[in-house]
């Protein structure tokens, strides 16, 4: 079998355009969805990311604010930061690039963003009403995992769904969204003895590791459908995931690649995101 290539960039554009309709929707109402996002320090992957969240916004007629500040900025001063963003109603999303510098915790920082700003997904708030099966933000990347499956038809309820890594940002909130689906899920982590007897038996696996080459044709079952959303440099320097491309996709029936997989659905998933923000405070407006 040669499993099909799941073509994220695709997908990721078909959701744009229906972006496009709702914020189109939306300014006959006088609102344009507003995106605040906060830069602390100089981390080179977080500069390329916002700005990549930020020209995606600017494409789609989103309207971001930038604010960036050295690595010596105090907790005290982005929480003030934090608070101002919350009353202002032109922002309808407040997002703060992690990871932060180390005199800041970001759990605190999470906790003051309001949750009808949250776009992230990562407020306790927003992670409680996920975990209960509530509509609410969800985490970007597990939710643009979720709206691939939902675009390919690939049915979830069921299915033993294997996940790789147990982030607060992928790992853990992927398995919340797959068990909301009716799916079996299992994670595995670090300290998970003979990951390989679990891998082989995941019908939907996901690996959320950061490991170059951790899973080969051997780890998966004939036919599995295998979700890469590692972001890792090969000895060449090019840019992989942590899933054998070439050889797992031989066994496969469905695979995502890096690039062009997983990392286009995360960035739309955050403009859905402000969009429903957006819709949420114009409903609120009119409801009263
Ligand atoms: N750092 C790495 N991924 C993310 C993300 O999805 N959101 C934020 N705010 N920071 C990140």
């Amino acid at each position: 079998m040669s499993g099909e290539i799941i073509d994220g960039k695709l997908i990721a554009n078909y959701y744009r355009e229906q972006l496009k309709e709702k914020i189109s929707d939306l300014s006959t109402s006088g609102i344009v969805p507003g995106l605040a996002v906060i830069l602390v320090g100089d981390n080179h992957a977080s500069h390329t990311y916002v700005k990549m969240k930020r020209k995606a916004c600017s494409k789609l007629g989103i309207h971001s604010e930038l604010y960036q500040y050295d690595d010596g900025l105090t907790e005290d001063q982005l929480l003030d930061k934090i608070r101002e963003l919350n009353n202002q109603d032109h922002i309808h999303g407040i997002l703060v690039q992690l990871p932060l510098p180390k005199q800041i915790n970001p759990i605190t920082v999470i906790e003051t963003i309001s949750p009808s700003k949250d776009v992230d997904g990562f407020h306790p708030v927003s992670i409680g009403k996920m975990v209960t099966n509530q509509d609410t933000f969800y985490s970007c990347t597990p939710f643009g995992i979720m709206k691939m499956l939902e675009y390919e038809n690939i049915s979830i309820e069921g299915k033993h769904v294997v996940i790789l890594g147990r982030s607060n940002i992928v790992g853990k909130p992927s398995g919340h969204l797959f068990l909301n689906r009716n799916a079996t899920v299992t994670f595995c982590h670090s300290k998970t003895e003979n990951i390989p007897y679990y891998t082989r038996q995941a019908d939907i696996l996901v690996s959320a590791v950061g490991k170059a080459n951790l899973i080969d044709a051997g780890d998966i079952k004939e036919g599995a459908i295998v979700i890469d959303v590692g972001m890792n440099r090969d000895d060449e320097g090019n840019l992989c995931g942590d899933v054998n491309f070439s050889k797992v996709k031989e066994k496969a029936s469905r695979i995502t690649p890096v690039p062009g997989g997983v990392g286009p659905m995360t960035i739309t998933m955050l403009l859905y995101n402000t969009v429903k923000s957006a819709e949420w405070a114009l409903a609120n407006r009119k409801n009263g």
